[in-house]
């Protein structure tokens, strides 16, 4: 299966980071490796990686990265200022997905209990929690597959939107892991992939990932979802998610709340598929969810040709907001929760958990 971040040790001792250039797929399969913590905040800004859980991934990831770099004595910090400065350069990237912070949260106390550690024993176990939340990760989304492909009958016809695949997480996938949770279980699943104007995460991405497992995938512009479920083409909608607010409201990639009404009108079930890691106890609902937007020209050019007038006013959300009676189920590693289950959970285990584990 596709790997989106993986490492690989230099003959000094150094770690590298490599990710997958997900700007380049499918056409080309370009690496990108990263040795320090602003490179590595560069590809989460810039897209080189992207999708929920890999960013988180990445994040952890970065600040490993920071720890092996230590310019603290260079800039006159101390270790713990210096990994704060680090924390920060990585949280600035993106705003929306919350693994992004989840992540930082998790390795906040690492490094602060090992302080006082040499430098190459701190950033080894700093690299080797980022490689366990890359591998719980995995481990979570074979889980969300279990759960989710339960839920589908043995025949069926799933649209998804975005990629909330292997590139987007440590690997399987959370909407594409329940996909090939029913595959494993001897179902015969058909795939709409949308393919998600303006970045082309579902052409480019999903359609790739799907074409690779021999899945059977037909990909559809967004606007012709409307038309496939009108005439009773698709069984479910399953999408992945960047934060899910304590109320159930689900912040996904632009598009993603239309087709929701789209489901609920034609009465097909709305599937969310994300690891506890997307939850966000502390946002109260969508509207408190910040949208990233992103830069006009992904609209306004396809690849290097402009396709809209000079100076034409753009408005570019790259995530809009599900609200949660739009939602028949999330899909999590722990089991599949209504919306309001899942809000009763979380008031219920509020303050025991900060570090959610599988
Ligand atoms: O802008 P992106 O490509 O990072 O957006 C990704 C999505 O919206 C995914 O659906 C979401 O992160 C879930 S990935 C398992």
């Amino acid at each position: 299966m596709v790997e989106a971040i993986w490492t690989t040790t230099e003959k000094d001792g150094r770690t590298v980071v490599h990710l997958i250039d997900q700007r380049e797929l499918p056409t080309r399969e370009i690496e990108v490796p990263c040795r320090t913590h602003k490179e590595m905040a560069e590809a989460i800004r810039a897209m080189v990686v992207r999708g929920a859980p890999a960013i988180g991934i990445s994040a952890a990831f970065g600040i490993a990265l920071g720890a092996q770099e230590d310019s603290a004595p260079s800039e006159g910090l101390s270790f713990s200022t210096y990994m704060e400065q680090v924390a920060l350069t990585i949280g600035q990237t993106r705003p929306t997905a919350v693994n992004l912070f989840w992540a930082i949260e998790r390795m906040r106390p690492i490094w602060q209990k090992n302080a006082s550690l040499p430098p190459r024993d701190r950033s080894r176990i700093l690299f080797d929690e980022a490689q366990a939340i890359k591998d719980d990760d995995i481990l979570r989304n074979k889980k969300i597959g279990a759960h989710g492909q339960s839920l589908l009958p043995q025949k069926a016809t799933v649209l998804t939107h975005c990629n909330a695949g292997a590139l987007a997480t440590g690997g399987y996938g959370t909407a594409l892991g329940v996909i090939r949770g029913a595959v494993e279980a001897g179902k015969t699943i058909n795939v709409f992939a949308d393919e998600t104007r303006p970045y082309l995460q579902g052409a480019r991405l999903t359609a790739y990932e799907l074409a690779a497992d021999g899945i059977p995938t037909t990909l559809i512009t967004d606007s012709m979802a409307a038309m496939v479920m009108s005439q009773g083409r698709v069984d479910a909608v399953i999408v992945g998610a960047d934060r899910i607010a304590a109320n159930g409201d689900t912040a996904n990639k632009v598009g993603t709340y239309g087709l929701s009404v789209l489901a609920r009108e034609h009465g097909i079930p709305f599937y969310i598929a994300a690891p506890f890691s997307t939850i966000d106890p502390k946002t109260p609902n969508g509207k408190a969810i910040p949208i990233e937007e992103r830069s006009a020209r992904e609209i306004t050019h396809a690849g290097e040709r402009r396709m809209a007038p000079d100076g034409i006013s753009v408005y570019n959300p790259a995530f809009d907001v599900t609200p949660a009676r739009n939602i028949t189920a999330i899909i999590t590693e722990r089991g599949v929760y209504r919306p309001e289950e899942l809000s009763e959970y979380l008031s219920s285990h509020s303050g025991r958990e900060s570090v959610p584990q599988a």
